[in-house]
Order: C-alpha cells, then sequence, then structure tokens
C-alpha cells in the first residue's frame, strides 16, 4: 500500500512537468505569438554561465534572462577542470562560434560541493571531484586557516573557489587567445548567496589577485 502512493506521487510530480509545460508554451504564446518562431531561428546569447548544479541556482531565472540569452554549464561546485572536455567543449564553443561577450563563474553561498571537500569523508566516486576543490584548500590554507568562524571560513572557501575557477579559464590557450585578438570575452567570478537571492560580483583581478601569473601561464600566442 505504502508503495502504491510513492508510486502514484512520483506519477504525479512526474506529469506535472507536462502540465506546467503546456501553460508555458499557452503563457509565452500570449505574450508573443512569434515567440517561439523567433528562437527556432537561433541563438546570439552574449553570456556563458557556468555554475553549480545545485537545483537552487537556476540562471535564467536569477539573472533575469530569457531563453536564447545565455549559454549555461553546470556541474557540482562550479569547477573549471583542464580535462574535462565536456566543460572546454562548452567553453570553445561559446568563445569561437557564439562569440560570448562575458563568461561568468558563478558560485554560490551554501555550496554542498564546497561544504563536502572541508570534510575528510569518503563519498567514492564524487570524491575524485572534489578534489578540485581541496587544491583550492590547499593553495588558500594560510588564509583559510586563520579564519576562526566555521560559517565565514566556508564562505571564504565558496568566494576562493570561484576566483580560482576564474583563473583556471585564464590558463585556458584558446581563451588567451580569444582576448588578445578580439578583446573580449571577460571574465567575471559571482557568488550568488541563496538565503537572499542576491549576486555578488567579487571582482576578480586576475593580475592583482594571482601575481606572476602571465610568467606561468601565458601562452605566446602568434
Ligand atoms: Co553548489
Amino acid at each position: 500500500m505504502q508503495n502504491e502512493d510513492l508510486q502514484e506521487s512520483m506519477r504525479k510530480s512526474y506529469d506535472r512537468l507536462f502540465i506546467n509545460n503546456e501553460k508555458w508554451i499557452e503563457a509565452r504564446t500570449k505574450e508573443d505569438p512569434e515567440y517561439f518562431h523567433k528562437l527556432a531561428k537561433g541563438q546570439t546569447p552574449q553570456y556563458l554561465f557556468i555554475g553549480c548544479s545545485d537545483s537552487r541556482v537556476p540562471a535564467n531565472e536569477i539573472t533575469g534572462t530569457d531563453a536564447g540569452e545565455m549559454f549555461v554549464h553546470r556541474n557540482i561546485a562550479n569547477l573549471v577542470v583542464n580535462t574535462d572536455v565536456n566543460m572546454l567543449s562548452v567553453v570553445q564553443y561559446s568563445v569561437e562560434v557564439l562569440n560570448v561577450k562575458h563568461i561568468i563563474v558563478c558560485g554560490h553561498y551554501g555550496c554542498g560541493g564546497i561544504r563536502e571537500a572541508m570534510q575528510n569523508r569518503s563519498n567514492g566516486l564524487i570524491d575524485k571531484w572534489l578534489r578540485n576543490i581541496k587544491d583550492v584548500i590547499r593553495l588558500h590554507k594560510d588564509e583559510l586557516d586563520h579564519i576562526h568562524d566555521d560559517d565565514l571560513r566556508y564562505r571564504r572557501l565558496v568566494e576562493l573557489n570561484v576566483k580560482e575557477q576564474v583563473m583556471n579559464l585564464m590558463k585556458t590557450s584558446f581563451i588567451q587567445k580569444n582576448i588578445s585578438e578580439y578583446e573580449f570575452p571577460q571574465i567575471h567570478g559571482w557568488v550568488y548567496d541563496i538565503s537572499n537571492g542576491k549576486i555578488v560580483d567579487l571582482e576578480v583581478n586576475i593580475e592583482d589577485e594571482f601575481p606572476g601569473y602571465g610568467d606561468v601561464y601565458k601562452i605566446d600566442i602568434d
């Protein structure tokens, strides 16, 4: 009996998506009868958003952007890992084909991935992904160790992780090449606060925050 109830509630929560879809199509078409016709013609997004998979960080909703305006890649803890062919393909396509003008790495306070990386627990496969965050902890260990309040340390790591991912984008050769040739995309680091909906631009300045970056990671563009 209990299992039947579960099956019934699962079916309802699934069916709801299609009911909502019909309502959405109706509302959109009422607003603009050409809406879907226009979208079908193609996309010219100006932004690439790299955010966390967390269900509370919907890229379009928090930025008030519509379909067609934002290219999106999401993974646990908004990481830019240079062996991640998925993420790199998204970045290359958005930079070289879509010509996005802004790339945004958006972390968020209350990130479960960041919290887990601060622990020493074993979680199986995901440990390999979270290890990238542990590298951020190691790089900023001095600063983090001096923050005695657990919550403040956690919030700071969320910010530092975003900065490191911005840095990781800047290490990428095709991004360096594009910036050197066209002066875009601009790379931004954001933190989204789930508790009040606010986006904070961390105003990451690569040259200031990562002295010596150019000596190490800069690729000669010919
Ligand atoms: Co998260």
